[in-house]
C-alpha cells in the first residue's frame, strides 16, 4: 500500500513543488494548507502534472482541533511541513504572530505523532541560521548566529524544539532541511512562485520587472565585498530541491539512519551573485532587464553558499539543474501566467 504523507502548506512554492515529486514517486499525499499566502488553484496544476489530485483540506496547523480530526481521519506515515509565515520584513513589524504561527504550528504537530505513531518529520528550515558566515561555502557544522529577524529566529528556535523533542525520548524520527534560495518554477509551467502582492525575493521580482508589470528592479547594494559588490547567495532550483524531501522522506520511513534527528544543507555548491543572476536573465529572456543600484537592505547577508557534500554523500541527493535553466524555467512560468491572465 502507497505510504501516506501529510504535506503542510502544500499548496505553497516549496510545497506544491514537493507534492509533484511525491505523487511521482508514489506517495499518497495530504496536502493541509491555511490558504492565507497560496491558492486552491494549484491542486489543478498539480494533477495536470501528476494525473493525480492531491487530497486537500483548508486548515491552519495552529487550529488543534482541526489537526485532531484530521489524524483520525488519517493514517500518516511521515510529515513534511512547510506551513509558515516567511517574510523577513513583515516579521520584523509583527513578531508575535510569527512566532504564534511558526512555533504553534509545530508544537501541535509534534504532539499528534506519537499518539498517532508518525514516523517522522522533514522540517523546513534555512540557510538563515547561520546569518553572516565566517567562511564559505558553510558546512552543517558552522555555528548558529543570533537572528537577524523574528523569522529567522521561528527557524531557530523550531529547530530546538525538535532536537528537544526527539531527546527527551519522543519515538519519532526528524530531517532538519536548510534551504539556500529557492528559484525557478516546475519545467512544465503548470506551477511555480506565486507571491501575492509585490515580491520581496529577487526572481520574482526579475520576471514581473521583464514582462512589465514592475517598472524597475532595485539593486539592494553593489558595495559589499565581493567581486561585482552584490550579494552573493546560492541559487537552488525548486524541482531540486522538491526532489530532496523525498529522499529525507525515504531516509526515514526506511530507517536509512540510526540518527534521530539529522540535517541537510540544500544548496548547489556555488555562490552567484545578484548581478550576475540578472544577467542570466537577460540572456534567457533575450532582453536587457530595467534594473538600478539602491542602497543596501537591512538585515541582508553579503556572501552565502552552501558546503552541500552531506545531502550529496549520506541523503544522496545533488542538485542537477544550472542556473541558466532555472531562471529560463521562472521566465517560462511569468510567461504562462501571463497567457492565462492571472497577472
Ligand atoms: C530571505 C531570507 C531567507 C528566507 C527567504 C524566504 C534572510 C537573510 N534570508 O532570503 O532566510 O528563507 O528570504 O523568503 O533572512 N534583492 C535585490 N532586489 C530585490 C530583492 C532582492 O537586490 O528586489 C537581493 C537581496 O538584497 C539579496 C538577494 O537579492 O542580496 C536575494 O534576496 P531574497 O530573494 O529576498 O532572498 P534572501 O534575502 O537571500
Amino acid at each position: 500500500m502507497a505510504k501516506k504523507i501529510l504535506v503542510t502548506g502544500g499548496t505553497g512554492y516549496i510545497g506544491s513543488h514537493t507534492v509533484v515529486e511525491l505523487q511521482q514517486a508514489g506517495y499518497e499525499v495530504v496536502i493541509i494548507d491555511n490558504l492565507s499566502n497560496s491558492n486552491a488553484d494549484v491542486l489543478e496544476g498539480i494533477t495536470r502534472i501528476t494525473g493525480k489530485r492531491p487530497l486537500f483540506d483548508k486548515l491552519d496547523c495552529t487550529d488543534m482541533d482541526g489537526l485532531k480530526a484530521l489524524f483520525r481521519k488519517h493514517t500518516f506515515d511521515g510529515i513534511i511541513h512547510f506551513a509558515a509565515s516567511k517574510a523577513v520584513g513583515e516579521s520584523v513589524q509583527k513578531p508575535l504572530l510569527y512566532y504564534r504561527n511558526n512555533l504553534l504550528s509545530l508544537i501541535n504537530l509534534l504532539e499528534m505523532m506519537p499518539e498517532h505513531k508518525v514516523k517522522g518529520i522533514v522540517f523546513s528550515s534555512s540557510c538563515t541560521v547561520y546569518g553572516e558566515p565566517d567562511s564559505n561555502p558553510i558546512d552543517e557544522n558552522a555555528p548558529i548566529k543570533p537572528a537577524a529577524s523574528p523569522y529567522g529566529n521561528t527557524k531557530q528556535i523550531n529547530e530546538e524544539i525538535i532536537q528537544d523533542f526527539i531527546h527527551s525520548g519522543a519515538p519519532v524520527k526528524s530531517i532538519i532541511l536548510r534551504y539556500f534560495n529557492p528559484i525557478g518554477a516546475h519545467p512544465s509551467a503548470e506551477i511555480g512562485e506565486l507571491p501575492l502582492g509585490v515580491p520581496q525575493n529577487l526572481v520574482p521580482y526579475i520576471t514581473q520587472t521583464g514582462i512589465g508589470i514592475r517598472k524597475q528592479l532595485s539593486v539592494f547594494g553593489n558595495d559589499y565585498n565581493t567581486a561585482d559588490g552584490s550579494c552573493i547567495r546560492d541559487f537552488i532550483n525548486v524541482v531540486d530541491l522538491a526532489k530532496a524531501h523525498v529522499k529525507a522522506i525515504e531516509r526515514m520511513l526506511e530507517d536509512q539512519s540510526d540518527e534521530p534527528v539529522e540535517i541537510f544543507n540544500l544548496g548547489t555548491g556555488t555562490g552567484l551573485s545578484v548581478l550576475e543572476l540578472i544577467a542570466l536573465f537577460e540572456k534567457v529572456s533575450g532582453k536587457p532587464l530595467n534594473h538600478q543600484i539602491v542602497g543596501r537592505r537591512e538585515g541582508d547577508i553579503e556572501q552565502i553558499w552552501a558546503q552541500p557534500d552531506k545531502a550529496n554523500n549520506v541523503l544522496g541527493w545533488k542538485a542537477e539543474m544550472t542556473v541558466e535553466d532555472t531562471m529560463s524555467s521562472a521566465w517560462k512560468w511569468q510567461l504562462r501566467l501571463r497567457e492565462k491572465g492571472v497577472m
